[in-house]
């Protein structure tokens, strides 16, 4: 297999694929070991940036608590029946198979302990093992069906095949190759798309809070977020642009244009209790030096002074003025300007509608022959390695019939 050749492309593959990412890539070495031909095709440079960029440069491949709660459709059955054929422990078996060093982070997320190129490695050698040949560099022009299978004019040459798999993923970062091809596609063949939001992505301030917040950028601490129905326990960071970790990106999922986002600044602890219980233990404390035992300097000024409360030694508090300011400080309701967009994204929201899909096998149930698998599919995952291991389980669904 030559991941770069220059050299024309086969005339004719059991399974062509497009997108070498995370879910293309683990339909071909499926598809592969099944003793199918299998060509993938891919418009950048080189395979699975997206997983090269991911976790930081240590790819989050996985989570340990993996259930089909953890993603959000439009249909929250259809992830279900993949899920459950391909597991958290299936991928960490492949894992351990290629000796690649992992551990978990935190909340079951699983991370590569040197870098995310291993997975890259990992998933090409499985398709070399299977003989599934990988071009990058190639862009796709034309898709045109025949009675049994697809013509595809591509920039190397035209490709019949048997099974054509839409492997291209979502629309976040489009300086890494992402684009709506997915969609375009599913058009053509006259499936619906569920609309399309960026997830997972940072949530941008009005310039006037920004500039109350200017010392705060870096600072982070632990919050409960909330939004709709969704409830996230993590950190929170602010930044230059506004707020981001893991807690907000979590609930940018949840959150519409408009809405307001309600923070617990303090996570499992009533604050008005908690200070009534410090000033009876040490009653000359001073308000913000109390304080400064679960938030930093920084966000302890910044906390009282957008309340307008004056730090005073704790006995100088009635007991339910206390009560009060520990309620005023505890919850945070904002209302984001925006997010940072597909710009800087992780996922996409929406997409392919999977009314039209077969949740056993990712085929299209009114165009035989043809599959979606990955993230240009609507089913989003929560932060934490969720996405890549739907990539891996509906690519594998694919793989297993393409
Ligand atoms: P993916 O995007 O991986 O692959 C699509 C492929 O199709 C690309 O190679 C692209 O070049 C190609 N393509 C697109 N358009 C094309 C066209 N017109 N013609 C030909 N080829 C085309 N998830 C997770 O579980 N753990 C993590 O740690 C992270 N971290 C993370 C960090 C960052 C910065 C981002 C942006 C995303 C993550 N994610 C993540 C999400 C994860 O990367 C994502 O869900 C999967 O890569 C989706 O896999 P797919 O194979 O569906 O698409």
């Amino acid at each position: 297999m030559n991941e770069t050749s220059p050299s024309q492309l086969p005339e004719s593959v059991d399974v062509l694929i497009i997108g070498a990412g995370a879910a293309g890539l683990m339909c071909a070495a499926t598809a592969g070991q099944r003793g199918r031909s299998v060509l993938v095709l891919d418009h950048a440079n080189k395979v699975g940036k997206k997983i090269l960029m991911s976790g930081g440069g240590r790819c989050n491949f996985t989570n340990l608590y993996t259930a089909p709660e953890n993603f959000y459709s439009e249909n929250p059955h259809f992830c279900k029946s993949a899920l459950a054929r391909y597991t958290q422990w299936d991928f960490i078996a492949l894992v351990e198979k290629h000796g690649i060093p992992y551990h978990e982070k935190t909340l079951g997320q699983l991370f590569c302990d040197n870098k995310s190129k291993d997975v890259v490695d990992l998933l090409l050698a499985e398709c070399r093992a299977a003989k599934a040949q990988v071009r990058t560099r190639c862009s796709i022009q034309s898709i045109e069906p025949l009675q049994q299978g697809y013509l595809v004019d591509t920039s190397l040459g035209r490709v019949a095949c048997e099974s054509l798999v839409i492997a291209t993923g979502g629309l976040s970062i489009p300086t890494m190759g992402a684009t709506g091809f997915g969609y375009e596609v599913a058009r053509q063949f006259g499936l619906s798309i569920i609309p399309t939001r960026a997830a997972l992505v940072p949530f941008t301030q009005h310039r006037r809070q920004l500039e109350r917040q200017q010392d705060l950028p870096g600072s982070a601490l632990a919050v409960t977020a909330s939004c709709g129905e969704g409830s996230f326990n993590e950190q929170m960071l602010f930044t230059h642009r506004g707020l981001s970790g893991p807690a907000v990106l979590q609930i940018s999922s949840h959150w519409r244009e408009g809405q307001a986002v309600e923070f617990d600044l303090a996570p499992g602890r009533d604050l008005g209790d908690w200070l009534l219980q410090r000033r009876a233990e040490n009653p000359d404390s001073h308000l913000h030096s109390v304080l400064a035992e679960i938030w930093s300097k920084k966000l302890v000024q910044y906390f009282l002074q957008r309340q307008g409360i004056d730090s005073r030694a704790l006995k100088q508090y009635g007991e339910s003025e206390l009560a009060t300011i520990g309620t005023k400080l505890q919850t945070w309701q904002l209302v984001p300007a925006g997010t940072e967009g597909y710009r800087t994204a992780e996922v996409t929201l929406g997409g392919v509608d999977t009314d039209a899909i077969s949740s056993r096998t990712m085929e299209c149930k009114t165009q035989p022959g043809l599959y979606f698998v990955g993230e240009v599919l609507d089913v989003t995952g929560w932060l934490g390695g969720y996405n890549f291991q739907w990539a891996w389980a509906s690519g594998h669904a694919a793989g297993e019939v393409a």
